[in-house]
């Protein structure tokens, strides 16, 4: 169990998403990308902390109560709405509108068609209402770790812990470089 965790906090500070190259407006996409590294390290944080402090059981109430916590602190901080979304989620809440779900399948069809998941990207001014808004995801690829939560094979501890935090979990039977989901950021133009 204690290797288990080194491994882990190794594998989750290699897996911060690499950033690749631009497509269309280059400066928010910019924005975007940077924003996303500072999420997903955030996150990482969280995660690394939590299994240490408690093993993977812990870190599922330590992920439900934090994870908000840094969706908010980040769009406060500037003007994008940042949070994770997935064609399977654990929380209901993280489910994608249309958009999101179209550019889901995207992505999964991106991936059949052979391309790397890893910096898988869609960026597009959308107007609602008359107003328009940048909108930009970036696929998050299914790493080893992941698995300990997502996969299929499950501790069965931490199951009980999941069917009593997340009743509609969808999340699970994840397989290594799956696309888990994607982060999704918008901000008014
Ligand atoms: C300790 C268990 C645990 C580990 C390890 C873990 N997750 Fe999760 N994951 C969760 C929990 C709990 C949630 C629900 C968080 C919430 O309430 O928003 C979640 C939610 C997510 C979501 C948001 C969509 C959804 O399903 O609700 C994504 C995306 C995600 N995880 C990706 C990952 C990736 C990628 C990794 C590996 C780097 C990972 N997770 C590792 C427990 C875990």
């Amino acid at each position: 169990m204690r290797k288990l965790t080194l491994i882990s906090v190794a594998t989750l500070i290699s897996t911060i998403p690499t950033l690749s190259a631009a497509e269309t407006t280059a400066g928010a996409n910019d924005e975007a990308r940077a924003l996303i590294q500072q999420y997903a390290s955030s996150l990482k944080g969280e995660l690394v902390s939590a299994i240490n402090a408690g093993g993977p059981t812990n870190a599922v109430a330590v992920c439900k109560e934090k994870v908000p916590a840094i969706d908010n602190s980040l769009s406060e901080s500037s003007e994008w709405e940042i949070s994770r979304t997935s064609l399977k989620t654990r929380n209901p809440d993280n489910a994608p509108d249309d958009w999101e779900k179209q550019v889901l399948e995207d992505f999964e069809a991106r991936k059949a068609a052979g391309n790397p998941v890893s910096g898988m990207s869609y960026a597009e001014v959308v107007e609602t209402d008359g107003k328009e808004t940048y909108r930009y995801m970036m696929a998050i690829p299914t790493e080893p770790v992941c698995l300990t939560c997502h996969g299929s094979d499950l501790d069965p501890e931490l199951v009980e812990v999941i069917d009593a935090e997340y009743p509609e979990d969808q999340a699970r039977g994840y397989s290594a470089g799956d696309i888990r989901g994607a982060f999704t950021l918008s901000k008014p133009l």
